[in-house]
């Protein structure tokens, strides 16, 4: 298994993925504007096949978790879990004090992963999703991240 920077190339599977995975789907214009604004995009594969994604908005104050997604073939197999590390680790990395993201009430799969690597619900964002019909609440969580990983690096005195 790989990690590369998301592309246009990989967009076809990633929509094969977020229609298997959400009620009410991003769009393929949604992912275009993610890369057009340059967010912090992974795609996770298996030779040349892609398995999963990830998208985030990267700040030092706060990044924000905005897409994640498993093949439904694959999931269940730790996938899932390697890819949302690999995205804290790039928001340490970049001196990022916390990642929050939100969750449909409903996704306990989605909540537990989350809760494993140390995110804590913080609110609720009352009719947040949309559905084919109607709208879902959404939980709040966030995680505090390690502070300066490398700001060595960055700020220094030269
Ligand atoms: C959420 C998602 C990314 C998890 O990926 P995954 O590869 O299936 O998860 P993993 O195999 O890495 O499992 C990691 C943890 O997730 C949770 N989890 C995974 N499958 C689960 C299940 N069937 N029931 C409950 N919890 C589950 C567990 O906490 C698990 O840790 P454990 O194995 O120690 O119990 C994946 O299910 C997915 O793509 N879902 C659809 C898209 C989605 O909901 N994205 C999140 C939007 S907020």
């Amino acid at each position: 298994m790989e990690f590369s920077y998301l592309g246009l190339s990989h967009l076809e599977t990633v929509l094969e993925i977020e229609r298997e995975s959400n009620p009410f789907p991003w769009t393929e214009i949604n992912f275009r504007d993610c890369l057009d604004k340059g967010y912090y995009s992974l795609a996770f594969e298996e030779g040349d096949i892609l398995i999963g994604f990830a998208i985030m908005a990267i700040s030092s104050e706060e990044s924000h978790l905005l897409n994640i997604g498993i093949k439904e073939s694959r999931r269940g197999e730790g996938l899932g879990e390697k890819l949302l590390k690999k995205m804290i680790l790039a928001a340490e990395v970049m001196g990022s004090k916390k990642i929050i993201l939100e969750v449909r009430v409903s996704n306990n799969v989605a909540y537990s992963l989350y809760e494993k690597l140390g995110f804590e619900e913080i609110g609720i964002r009352k009719n947040y999703y949309r559905l084919p019909k109607g709208r879902e609440d959404a939980f709040v969580m966030s995680k505090s991240l390690k502070k300066d990983i490398l700001s060595h690096f960055f700020f220094s005195k030269s």
